[in-house]
């Protein structure tokens, strides 16, 4: 029952399970970016959509380690397109075995697009992660997203133990909606992340505490993180 969670800013994690699972490895061009990207070794990365700051180095990432990607259809159509070999596409609602962990797509709300500069991919629909990862541990990463209440049905389901939850607003969720979330999630602990990247997602993580501690009491606990933190739940 327990699990190593390493945090290399902006939504990218490393979880230590019986896989070492790398998600959404936006490393190159993030200024708060713990690890460059060859430095990472993996069995599975996976990737919530589209935009960069999520794709990120997933794609370079795989073909030099050789390890699978997950996403959705048409974001593991374009990571073929770009060369990657060991795939596994799904979509919402879906749940895979890779390896030696279990993945289940669920919704986000946002848009997913790839490319910029006149190269535009379709990228599906954006979506979130239940991992569980084998060894008591379940963790849902929420990818970027608003708020919507049927994470209580995430609940219900998949009884996540961590949550990944953005708090840094304008793009996603904001503190008071990702501490709701948390309420509605009923998880043992939560982790924020996608703030304090840039400017533009500048957050105090101390509200978010607050916020959480207000509508959860001692039941959750929030883990803050600094970029490159790892930490072990249990
Ligand atoms: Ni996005
Ligand atoms: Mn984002």
């Amino acid at each position: 029952m327990t699990i190593d969670i390493e945090w290399l800013g902006h939504s990218c994690f490393v979880l230590y399970g019986n896989d070492t699972i790398l998600i959404d490895p936006f490393l190159t061009d993030n200024p708060v970016a713990a690890k460059r990207p060859d430095e990472l070794e993996c069995d599975i990365v996976a990737v919530t959509h589209g935009h960069g700051d999520h794709l990120g180095d997933a794609v370079s990432i795989a073909k030099r380690t050789g390890a699978t990607l997950v996403g959705i259809h048409e974001v593991t159509q374009y990571a073929a397109q770009e060369g990657v070999e060991t795939l596994e596409g799904m979509n919402i609602g879906g749940t895979i075995s890779v390896k030696n962990s279990t993945f289940t797509m669920v919704p986000a709300w946002h848009s997913s697009g790839i490319g910029a500069s006149g190269f535009h991919f379709d990228g599906g629909t954006p979506a979130g992660y239940v991992i569980d990862c084998k060894s008591g541990m379940t963790v849902y990463h929420a990818g970027d997203t608003g708020i919507f209440s049927d994470m209580k049905l995430i609940a219900e389901l998949y009884e996540p133990t961590v949550a990944c939850l953005p708090i840094g607003s304008r793009y996603t969720m904001g503190p008071r909606e990702a501490a709701l979330a948390t309420q509605w999630l009923k998880v043992d602990h939560v982790i924020p992340m996608h703030y304090n990247t840039f400017d533009l997602i500048a957050q105090e993580p101390e509200e978010f505490c607050k916020r959480v501690a207000d509508h959860c009491g001692d039941d959750t606990a929030v883990i803050v993180l600094e970029p490159g933190a790892r930490t072990t739940i249990d």
